[in-house]
């Protein structure tokens, strides 16, 4: 036998040598929840990840910017809600009050990024505005983003995560910011963001107010072809960056987007992919830090060039003392 693949697999040594995809901090973004009260709060169904005080919220700022992650992802919990979500264009509201922080805080060491989305704040816990009949109005829901887009970008957001699934949703917020001078704010498409079982416990991490489900906005969990689509579309109305999520079941997207995409793909490790590692862990049935590792490197080979990730502060801190 000539071919003996095994070759290069018999040290350590080679193997590192070899090794096609590598993990690096700067390609992990950690998304944070930030809540009202003067306590961090513990999300039961995601062990280990709280909704932060803006006390613990700077803590743990501080922490990952240490670890050196690319950038934070910040959602807010606010305690009042109402039907067209006010509480995402008060500047005093709970997520832009965090945004300044962070801007000011570690700003310059990572990106910090906003979800820009209506259903932490809607009373309904849609991610859009309803009509008379109690449908998603689209379009009435793009002026929303249009404001929600300018209360972040003055609180000093640098990269808005339009996750809401709205049609013409980055082409509307890309005019709304370049009428008001912010053309260097980054927009991030949640192109390929499938309507999903996983996204479960996150629901709890936001206290979430939604019965039903959000079907006739994100992606048919069949539908392959189309991830590619949104994510075209969302990249030639301006995206930035564009997102598939989650992350592990769907990596055939993934890969299809990062075959063809002319801006960066990245992909979000989502909660109930975090859930059941960590719920498997508990019992002893997985290994936890080979597990996460893992599965966040299949998400780079796959074809994500950064990954959100609940595990990226702890993930980045193993990388920077391995290296
Ligand atoms: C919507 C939003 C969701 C997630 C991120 N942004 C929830 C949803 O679409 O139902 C899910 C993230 C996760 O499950 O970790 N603002």
């Amino acid at each position: 036998m000539r071919i003996r693949p095994r070759r290069l697999r018999q040290t350590p040594a080679v193997r590192r040598l070899v090794r096609q995809t590598r993990l690096h901090a700067a390609e992990l973004v950690l998304p944070m929840f930030v809540h009202e009260g003067d306590e961090p709060r513990p999300i039961a169904s995601m062990p280990g990840m709280v909704q932060h005080s803006l006390d613990s919220f700077r803590g743990a700022l501080a922490e990952a910017a240490g670890a050196r992650v690319g950038g934070v992802m910040l959602f807010g919990v606010p305690s009042r809600r109402d039907a067209t979500g006010t509480g995402a264009t008060d500047p005093d509201g709970i997520l832009n009050r965090a945004t300044e922080i962070a801007a000011a805080e570690v700003g310059d060491a990572l990106v910090v990024q906003t979800d820009l989305c209506l259903d932490e704040f809607t009373d309904h816990g849609h991610c859009g505005v309803l009509d008379a009949d109690g449908r998603i109005d689209n379009d009435a829901t793009l002026v929303r983003y249009a404001e929600m887009a300018l209360a972040q970008a003055r609180a000093g957001s640098a990269l808005l995560g339009l996750s809401g699934m709205m049609d013409g949703q980055v082409a509307h917020v890309r005019d709304a910011l370049d009428a008001e001078g912010f053309t260097d704010v980054a927009l991030l498409g949640y192109a390929a963001k499938y309507a999903s079982a996983y996204y479960g416990p996150f629901r709890e991490a936001v206290d979430s107010q939604l019965s039903g489900d959000r079907r006739t906005y994100q992606l048919d969990a069949g539908n392959r072809r189309e991830g590619r689509r949104e994510a075209e579309l969302d990249a030639a109305e301006g995206a930035d960056v564009v997102m598939v999520k989650p992350a592990s079941s769907y990596l055939d997207v993934l890969a299809d987007v990062a075959r063809t995409s002319e801006v960066p793909v990245w992909a979000y490790q989502v909660s109930g992919e975090y859930a059941m590692v960590e719920a498997a862990a508990a019992q002893g049935w997985l290994d936890r830090e080979a597990v996460i590792a893992e599965s966040v490197l299949a998400i780079r080979r796959a074809g994500a060039d950064a990954v959100l990730t609940y595990w990226a502060t702890e993930l980045a801190q193993r990388l920077t003392t391995e290296e």
